[in-house]
């Protein structure tokens, strides 16, 4: 410690944790519902609530349910949305050709909920997995994900959500050079005012197995998973290179997925970029969570808090997290 830090007695740090006012007077980090983006995982059809078994309390939602949602998460202040499609069977192929259908669920979804609540941004994620028979990022080329024609349906897939209306597009996918196209695209076209927030750093990993559930893209991911374009869990000076090269392509924001066993790899990339850097409570570790607080081993509301008061210590701007609707009226004094 340095003399400047004093010693005791005349320091004791326990003064200022004495009592409430003095721990909200000097708290450094303060989470708001302004912090939090709601992913939604829509059907098909009218009036529907589906549970998800492995995301306690998690529901799909038909158009019209997602439309009353969105307006609630509006009125809680939780600023933006994160869309993901269930897709119909039928309409899956090798190619995920439904991906750029402009009829699809998403640019179906993006319109109502525009109309009816414009004053919630949209999040479309951009990724070929829920359209795709396999359950991959992309298109096949022999035995491996191909990258460059990948990102030509990406585009597509893009400019396609674009014109639906939807605010920013959010690439998931990882293949090498996708900002850079997108963002050529999209300008080319007039969106110029369509964000990007980039998934640059999206680990390979486990914590995804609940949402692959839920959206019905576990498909055959075949022995190699999603390993070779994901990133290696073991890796930190990568996440770097990737983080930079989106920026440098064109991304407004830059995603770390999953968040919670990643806080190292959030706080090393807020450190390098400048950006606002997000950060993904993955279904996964909402799945830890939420399990273990309806099983009694400790209070749900307040460690969902902790948690999400943890990724913004570390450095994330937002958050997206299944738990955000409860965490904002938790804030808002409506729990
Ligand atoms: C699709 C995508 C995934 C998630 C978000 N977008 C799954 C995956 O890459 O397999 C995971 C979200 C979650 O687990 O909550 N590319």
């Amino acid at each position: 410690m340095t003399s400047t830090e004093g010693s005791f007695p005349a320091t004791r740090l326990r003064r200022a944790r004495a009592a409430s006012w003095r721990r909200r007077l000097v708290r450094e980090t303060v989470l708001t519902a302004d912090d939090l983006v709601l992913p939604l995982i829509i059907v098909e059809g009218t009036k529907v609530r589906q549970p998800v078994q492995t995301l306690p309390g998690v529901t799909r939602l038909s158009i019209d349910q997602a439309v009353e949602t969105a307006k609630e998460a509006c009125d809680l202040g939780i600023p933006a949305l994160a869309l993901f499609p269930v897709t119909e069977e039928s309409l899956k192929d090798e190619q995920g050709r439904e991906a750029h259908n402009p009829n699809n669920l998403m640019c179906r979804t993006v319109a109502a909920i525009k109309k009816a609540v414009p004053d919630i941004g949209t999040i479309c994620d951009v990724a070929l997995d829920p359209y795709t028979t396999h359950g991959h990022d992309g298109l096949f080329d022999g035995d491996d994900v191909a990258n460059d024609a990948t990102v030509e349906i990406l585009v597509k897939q893009a400019l396609t959500l674009a014109e639906a209306g939807c605010d920013m597009v959010a690439p998931s996918d990882m293949m090498d050079g996708r900002i850079g196209a997108i963002r050529n695209a999209l300008e080319k076209r007039g969106f110029v005012n369509t964000m990007i927030m980039s998934y640059a750093v999206k680990y390979a990993s486990a914590f995804y197995g609940p949402f692959r559930d839920a959206v019905g893209s576990k498909g055959n991911l075949g022995p190699k998973g999603k390993h070779t374009y994901q990133m290696d869990v073991g890796n930190v000076d990568e996440a770097l290179r990737e983080a930079a090269l989106d920026i440098a392509e064109g991304a407004d924001i830059v995603m770390v997925k999953p968040g919670m066993p990643y806080l190292d790899v959030i706080a090393a990339v807020k450190a390098h970029v400048h950006v606002p850097v997000f950060a993904y409570q993955v279904s996964g570790e909402y799945a830890m969570l939420a399990m273990a607080g309806n099983n009694g081993a400790f209070d749900k509301a307040a460690a969902f808090k902790e948690s999400l008061v943890a990724f913004k210590r570390a450095g994330a701007a937002g958050i997206f997290t299944y738990a955000a609707l409860d965490v904002a009226r938790a804030l808002a004094g409506k729990g």
